[in-house]
Formats: C-alpha cells, sequence, structure tokens
C-alpha cells in the first residue's frame, strides 16, 4: 500500500515508527492482538459517511438500545494484509470484493454502506496505522475486520437511525488449531444454518452467531467444525460455519453454487478461478453429502482459513477420511498458486492484489 492516506489521525500526532511490534511472531495462531489504531467512520442522517478517522484502538460507547445490541443489525467482512519478500511493500487482496459484498450486504439489512472508494481508503489507512502489527513474510498476515453496525438507538423494530462504519486489525496466523494439517468435520443433521429467502448469503453478524450452539456440540466431541446441508432437501452440502467447501472428484472440482444461503466467499470466487487458469473443469452447481462421501479429496476455502484440506467428515456415525494427513494434489496447487498471488511472491497475472 503506498496510496497517500486522506484519514485524520487522532489522539496521536503520528503513527508508531517501530518497525515490527514486540511478539512472537512465530506462534500467532487466529486470536485478538489488540493493535494500535482502528478507522472509525459515522453516517449522517442524509445515508452519507463524512470523513473517517484513525482513532486509537479501544472500547465503543454505544446506547444499550443500538440496532446492533438489540437487533443485529450489523454486517463485517474479512480480509487480508501481507507483507512481500522486501519485508516492505504490502499487498491487499482483492478489497473491492470485501467493500462490494458490504453494500450488497448493507442492502439486505436495510443500512447505508461505505462507497467502495470509502471502504477501500479506510482499509488502507488502518493497515498503514498499524503497520508494524503486520507479520513478516512467511509469519502469517494482518486480518483485517471492517465493521458496519447500526448504532443508533432504536426501541420499537426499524433501522437504526445512525449507522458506524470502523475498521480493526490483528496480526494472524493459521486459523485452525490444526495449522496446514486436515481438519475433521461433521455434517450437522439437526442445525441449520440458512434458509432460503433468510440472510445466507451476506456476512451478517447473526449468521455467525447461529453457528455456535452446533460448533460447540461437534468440538466437544474433537471435531474441528460443523459442515452444513440445505434446510429443504437436507442433502445438498451448504458450507461450513466460518468457510465454503469444495469437493474433488476424478480431478473434477465442483462445490456448491451460490443462491441466497451460502456466503460469495471471495476466496472461493478466487479459487475457482485460478483451478481454471490451472487447467481444471470446475463446477458450481448443487452438490449431494453422498457424492461428498465419495469425493478423492475435499478442502475448505475463506479468508481465515486460506485453503484447508479436509481429513474426514463423519456422518450420521459413518466416518470417511480423505488423503494422508495432509494436502491432496488438487488443493495444494491451488493453495500454492492463491497464496504465491496474495504474498506477492508470483507476477499477480490475476491483477487482485493491491500495494
Ligand atoms: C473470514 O474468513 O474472514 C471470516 O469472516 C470467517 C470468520 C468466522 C473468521
Amino acid at each position: 500500500i503506498n496510496t497517500r492516506c486522506n484519514a485524520v489521525l487522532s489522539n496521536s500526532s503520528s503513527t508508531e515508527t517501530t518497525e515490527y511490534a514486540d511478539i512472537d511472531w512465530d506462534s500467532i495462531g487466529f486470536g485478538l492482538k489488540s493493535t494500535d489504531y482502528m478507522y472509525v467512520m459515522k453516517c449522517n442522517l442524509d445515508g452519507e459517511f463524512s470523513k473517517g478517522e484513525l482513532q486509537r484502538f479501544g472500547n465503543l460507547e454505544v446506547s444499550p438500545s443500538a440496532g446492533v445490541l438489540n437487533y443485529g443489525q450489523g454486517l463485517f467482512e474479512g480480509m487480508k494484509a501481507y507483507r512481500k519478500q522486501d519485508g516492505k511493500t504490502i499487498l491487499l487482496f482483492r478489497p473491492e470484493e470485501n467493500a462490494n459484498r458490504m453494500r450488497f450486504g448493507a442492502d439486505r439489512m436495510c443500512m447505508p454502506a461505505p462507497t467502495v472508494e470509502q471502504f477501500i481508503e479506510a482499509v488502507k489507512a488502518t493497515v498503514l496505522a498499524n503497520k508494524r502489527w503486520i507479520p513478516p513474510p512467511g509469519k502469517g498476515s494482518l486480518y483485517i475486520r471492517p465493521l458496519l453496525m447500526g448504532t443508533g438507538a432504536v426501541l420499537g423494530l426499524a433501522p437504526a437511525p445512525e449507522y458506524t462504519f470502523l475498521v480493526y486489525v490483528s496480526p494472524v496466523g493459521n486459523y485452525f488449531k490444526e495449522g496446514v494439517a486436515p481438519i475433521n468435520l461433521i455434517v450437522e443433521s439437526e442445525f441449520h444454518r440458512a434458509t432460503p429467502g433468510g440472510t445466507g448469503g451476506v456476512k451478517t453478524i447473526g449468521n455467525y452467531a447461529a453457528v455456535l450452539k452446533a460448533q460447540s456440540i461437534a468440538k466437544a466431541k474433537g471435531y474441528s467444525d460443523v459442515l452444513y446441508l440445505d434446510c429443504v432437501y437436507k442433502r445438498f452440502l451448504e458450507e461450513v460455519s466460518s468457510c465454503n467447501i469444495f469437493i474433488v472428484k476424478d480431478n473434477v472440482i465442483s462445490t456448491p453454487e451460490i443462491k441466497g444461503t451460502i456466503l460469495p466467499g471471495i476466496t472461493r470466487k478466487s479459487i475457482i478461478d485460478v483451478a481454471r487458469t490451472q487447467g481444471f473443469q470446475v463446477e458450481e452447481r448443487n452438490v449431494t453429502v453422498d457424492e461428498l462421501l465419495e469425493a478423492d479429496e475435499v478442502f475448505c476455502t475463506g479468508t481465515a482459513v486460506v485453503v484447508s484440506p479436509v481429513g474426514s467428515i463423519t456422518y450420521k456415525g459413518k466416518r470417511v477420511s480423505y488423503g494422508e494427513g495432509s494436502f491432496g494434489p488438487v488443493s495444494e496447487k491451488v493453495y500454492t498458486v492463491l497464496t504465491s498471488l496474495q504474498m506477492g511472491l508470483s507476477e499477480d497475472n490475476m491483477n487482485w492484489t493491491v500495494n
């Protein structure tokens, strides 16, 4: 990122100058590390976002009656910034995709949203202000969490009268405790994540609260996470709590199509493009649980998880295993190509990274 940042720095005359934050970069995992600054931009009563500002990272003050607290009127995004091998150049991956996805979700949730330009400027300003928290090359990434929330007070059910757009960041390593080792999923037969006509296709905060129950039951039994099925036929794959799912059979890659109940993942979309450029046939369609159990390879994709191989699936008490405890050949290929682009290790012939 080298664009000039127009954001106003409040409570500080300059950003931190230390080259790297003083943390153990070899064991960062996926948990919040409080960084230096967050970006805050408020929406006025005309539905326009005014100029934002960087503030010291810290707690927010909101009315107990805020729309986001009472009625869940909120969206979030997940993005990452990587430090290139030179240690200086910072890369963002397809930030306009996140900006557009937030705008799409905001419409569904009856919220005003920042423009694509405002969104990207806010993200860049936040990343630059927290530069010392971007892991050294190869040690992880800076996870970026933009939030859009109804922060105005509202008691009767209605859209909040005021909104806040906020961006904070945290250095992260691997999402799953398994690291890059394959994860073990259980197919959920009782709970569902989304319904046709619902909000499963947007990144609203409530979607993530709704999966916690099934996830904690699964984790208590030793599984990494839960894979959801459609709620009508109960046989088509939807997604894992925090990521999209792909199967590979006879070198053909298939993933559930986007039809309102599945989050349109940016990593999902990028992997489809990467796989096609690598010569694979990729199908977006209904994928059945039977096909999953017969697949040669299964993997998940998401900003946080990147590409995560699936080592086993358990469905109705039957466990099916895949691979030899590491990436399968197809997931390894697409993982390597994608991450090389994201980290600036290969020439970005897709024009996906922004620096
Ligand atoms: C992401 O992958 O960025 C997400 O938003 C998923 C989240 C549950 C960590």
